[in-house]
């Protein structure tokens, strides 16, 4: 069926506001049926206090006194937060009461080792978003810890793994709806030699939230299902619109992380350059300078630098308005303020000039294989029920199926292609990537840069070549990070060999 048909019988079906209960929970989610229901209503936006000053998110302690070894306990658990005055407190899942999951803080070269433990009442899984690590250690759908049980992951960190990472659940089936929940925090790995180091830092987890008329997290609807969740809310470090009190040196290093399910990024800082320096899996070759914004799509990450130069004003950091080819009724994109910016207290305009060069990234040499991974969707009527496939390959995630075969340690080029309406974050685990080209409407774009990175758009109709090796054998997931993409089926299995 083709797509206009389809979204004309869903809007006549009366599915511009539907309620799938529940939706990213259950199975047969990879056939999903999209049936009408009661619309719920969102809490207004303003009832959730903003301004605050913004706070630092709290590090997970190491329980180990010696060095070059990182251990810690994360507890996934309920938590009741009260978030609005007169309101019931907000159930969250979160990893050891805190939100965003706390601050995982190693070093390049660490033994790491982190227990699991379960309070929830799902199966769950600790996945390391972009680190290079085994396989068994990488909290695989196949791996669950069972409500009530526990596991220790341990890896060593490799040298030259210095990047922005962060861990979530990856349970099929339900790692949507524990990240909605709360269910994600960050991970940096530190190198010894960072040329950035005098820097002052800043941690920016950017996550979405969704709340009902009595503050409660609201069920993922039909167009959530479809579309990917966004919620009423974009929240930095769990905070709404906070105040950050930009630093007197005049420059700071943001680390930016899209945490949320589906919410595009396109940060904007009117006004003000931005520098990007680093990408998901650690520093660029030279700083990218004067970009007016940068897109941060579902799972990515940045190293952006941001200097006050003259200004001495306040502003807010926006995610401007990104058309990714949503589907259905929805509401027009809208800007959203993630956060105020006051350069009040600034008192230095020109501080010392960037490192030209900040770190070496070979090329990764001659492609000794090739893959294609084609995402697409697929609309369909089935017994009087619309159906949306969200496919890889021409198929839904198999658990008991391998999609793609490579050899350990040989590079390939992959070829990543998006065949639908709609913009999809590929991902792939267990090791960064190369960027080489994009393509769209037959032109061919050179990357005009060297990064590494795990997680990369493909907007509708684009093809994204890209070098990548895997160095360990076993089993990876590669998928779209659009969580609910992933649920519905956007994920396959890559087997090394
Ligand atoms: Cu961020 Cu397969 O995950
Ligand atoms: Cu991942
Ligand atoms: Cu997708």
């Amino acid at each position: 069926m083709d797509r206009r048909t389809f979204l004309r019988q869903l809007a006549m079906a009366g599915l511009t506001l539907p309620t799938l209960a529940r939706a990213s929970g259950m199975a047969g989610m990879s056939n999903m049926s999209l049936s009408a229901a009661k619309g719920i209503s969102l809490l207004p936006a303003d009832r959730l206090v903003s301004g605050a000053a913004l706070r630092d998110i709290p590090k997970l302690a190491n329980l180990s006194a010696q060095t070059g070894r990182f251990v810690a306990t994360l507890t996934a658990a309920p938590v009741a937060v009260p978030l609005i005055a007169g309101e019931r407190p907000t159930t969250f899942w979160a990893y050891n009461d805190s939100l965003p999951g706390p601050l995982i803080e190693v070093f390049e070269g660490d033994e790491v080792e982190i227990t699991f433990v379960n309070r929830l009442k799902q199966p769950s899984t600790i996945h390391w978003h972009g680190l290079p690590i085994p396989p068994e250690q990488d909290g695989n759908p196949w791996d669950l810890v069972k409500p009530g049980g526990k596991r220790t992951y341990r890896f060593r960190l490799p040298e030259g793994s210095a990047g922005t990472y962060w861990y979530h659940p990856h349970p099929h089936h339900y790692t949507a709806e524990q990240a909605f929940r709360g269910l994600a925090g960050p991970l940096v790995v530190r190198s010894r030699h960072d040329p950035l180091a005098g820097v002052p830092e800043r941690l920016l987890v950017i996550s979405d939230l969704k709340l009902d008329e009595y503050a409660a997290i609201a069920p993922s609807d039909a167009n959530d299902v479809m579309n990917g969740r966004e919620g009423q809310f974009a929240l930095v470090n769990a905070q709404r619109q906070p105040r950050l009190a930009f630093h007197g040196g005049g420059r700071e290093r943001w680390r930016v992380w899209n945490a949320c399910s589906a919410r595009y990024l396109r940060l904007t800082l009117p006004g003000s350059a931005l520098t990007l320096v680093g990408t998901d899996g650690g520093l660029l070759e030279a700083p990218q300078a004067g970009l007016t914004e940068y897109l941060l799509a579902p799972g990515q990450r940045a190293e952006l630098v941001v200097e006050a130069g003259s200004r001495r004003d306040r502003v807010d950091l926006i995610a401007a308005i990104y058309g990714r080819g949503k589907m259905g009724n929805v509401a027009p994109e809208q800007a959203m303020p993630l956060l105020t910016v006051d350069f009040g207290a600034v008192t230095e305009s020109a501080p010392p000039a960037l490192p030209t060069k900040l770190a070496d990234i070979a090329d990764l040499g001659e492609a000794k294989a090739q893959k294609q991974v084609v995402f697409s969707e697929n609309m369909s009527m089935e017994g009087g029920q619309h159906r949306m496939e969200f496919l890889v390959n021409g198929k839904t995630f198999g658990m008991n199926r391998v999609d793609l075969t490579s050899r350990v340690d040989e590079v390939e080029l992959w070829e990543l292609v998006n065949r639908s309406d709609m913009d999809h974050p590929f991902h792939l685990h267990g090791t960064q990537f190369q960027v080489i080209e994009r393509e769209i409407d037959g032109k061919v774009t050179s990357a005009s840069y060297r990064a590494w990175q795990d997680t990369v758009n493909l907007r509708s109709g684009e093809t994204v070549r890209i070098k990548t090796v895997q160095h360990w054998r076993g089993l990876r997931m590669f998928h779209c990070h659009i969580l609910e993409h992933e649920a519905a089926g956007m994920m396959g299995m890559l087997k090394v060999v």
